[in-house]
């Protein structure tokens, strides 16, 4: 038997990608390597986000380079974002390289694999969602929904529209026999994925919109919760938002990308949405969902931003009370507008200190928010044992905390939690074998 190693870097639209090259590959009859050394495929799904995903994955790349020297029937395979964004080049500067191929193109690496090609390969054509693959899941209970590919955004930062095209949805009434499949299957927990969720619907001949979605998937039965990645503030509407309260499957928590807390850098960015308004979504949220999770994603030292513009972010942070974020340091990447900016480059050691005022600010909000879980009992979907305890299972709450708890339930299951400690990344807990769930 043929043997594939695969590593995923990036977001869970790769992780998804993964899962289904991972589906294909065992139904083309290969198995899984251990080790690259051992694997006649070596597969990479890549990132190019920003600069430390490019420079993480080259390393992987070398390794692979010296295995095909030592064996030149080795067949290597990149796919993924960095792929596209270098498209042909990749086979100059990496003649080792065997097939590449963009986000989303799980079908051509099967053609390259199932043809008698012997040369190299390219595949970075934009072609909507494609196939119908056997996903393997990392977890029987938790499966990934792809209901857009794209984006039609034009982020001044980002590198993904160059990537993943134009935003394409899926139909509504594919994406709904998808869910039932996985449920019949054992899923219980589904996340819907998207570089804009929220617009999901509005390219279809047959109109749909993303509240719809949510609704139509709530009604299946055996899903009993639904998450989505990443909303964007700019369609973030009301229907969504009461989706989250009215629908019980929709779990209360929102990640809710900010980049800027400065309208003047948000326009910059063109994020189509200033500070205000923003504010105001939040707002939103807080009243028809008052305990919600709020998440996000902030960049630090875009191009031109002051120490007052920072200042800004500093206060939405604060003002907003977010449960996480996700913080980076701008990163100019290549064909983006702000790559081009010249005036008012904040310089490297600038950008450091900020940043670590930011997750200083940050870490102290999540923490304080996660004391109101103390005392509570939540639910808890367990995913396996604790990574500091084996003695310990580890899980989610619906508001995405991680848990680790004293307790028998076991993965795929959902426990009621009684919570002691709130830490600001995780919590601990005890399962009540007779509670009843409160939130
Ligand atoms: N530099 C730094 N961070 C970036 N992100 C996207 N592009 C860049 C960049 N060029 C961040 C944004 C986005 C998250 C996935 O990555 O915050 O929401
Ligand atoms: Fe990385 Fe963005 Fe591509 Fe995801 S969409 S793999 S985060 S570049």
């Amino acid at each position: 038997m043929k043997r594939y190693h695969l590593t995923t870097f990036g977001c869970q639209m790769n992780e998804h990608d993964s899962e289904r090259m991972k589906g294909m590959l065992e139904s083309l009859g290969y198995g899984e390597a251990a080790e690259r050394s051992e694997a006649d495929l070596i597969l990479f799904n890549t990132c190019s986000i920003r600069e430390t995903a490019d420079s993480r994955f080259i390393a992987h790349l070398g390794e692979a380079k010296r295995l095909k020297g030592e064996n030149p029937e080795r067949v290597i395979g990149v796919g993924g974002c960095w792929a596209q964004s270098l498209k042909d080049e990749v086979f100059e500067r990496f003649p080792f390289v065997d097939v590449a191929f963009g986000p989303g193109q799980v079908h051509k690496l099967a053609e390259f694999l199932t043809s008698d090609s012997l040369t190299a390969q390219g595949y970075f054509e934009f072609e909507g969602f494609t196939g119908h693959l056997p996903a393997r899941r990392e977890r029987p209970f938790q499966g990934w929904l792809q209901i857009s590919v794209g984006c039609n955004c034009a982020c001044s930062y980002c590198i993904v529209p160059s990537t993943r095209g134009r935003e394409v949805s899926r139909r509504l009434q594919e994406l709904v026999g998808e869910v039932e499949t996985m449920a019949a299957e054992g899923v219980r927990e589904v996340t819907l994925l998207g570089q804009n969720v929220n617009s999901y619907g509005r390219d279809l001949r047959e109109r749909a919109s993303f509240a719809e979605l949510l609704r139509l998937l709530d009604g299946i039965e055996g899903i009993d919760r639904i998450r989505y990645t990443s909303p964007h503030p700019k369609d973030m509407r009301e229907d969504v938002i009461r989706a989250h309260a009215e629908l019980e499957s929709v779990c209360e928590h929102i990640h809710l990308p900010l980049q800027s807390g400065s309208s003047r850098i948000l326009k910059a960015m063109r994020r189509t949405y200033d500070r205000a308004r923003y504010m105001d979504r939040v707002a939103l949220i807080r009243e028809h969902v008052p305990d919600a999770a709020l998440s996000t994603d902030i960049i630090v030292g875009f191009p031109g931003e002051t120490e007052a513009d920072f200042a800004e972010t500093l206060e939405v942070v604060a003002e907003v009370g977010y449960d996480s974020a996700f913080t980076f340091i701008f990163s100019p990447r290549r064909g983006t507008e702000a790559a081009e900016i010249t005036e008012g480059v904040v310089p490297h050691p600038v950008k450091v200190e900020r940043m670590e005022r930011l997750v200083e600010l940050v870490q102290r909000g999540a923490r304080e928010r996660a004391q109101r879980f103390v005392g509570r009992t939540v639910e808890v979907l367990v995913e396996g044992a604790s990574r500091t305890d084996p003695e310990r299972q580890r899980g989610r709450t619906r508001h995405n905390k991680v848990v680790n708890f004293a307790g028998l339930a076991q993965p795929g299951e959902m426990a009621d939690v009684e919570i002691m400690k709130a830490t600001s990344q995780t919590l601990l807990g005890e399962e009540r074998l007779l509670a009843r769930a409160v939130s």
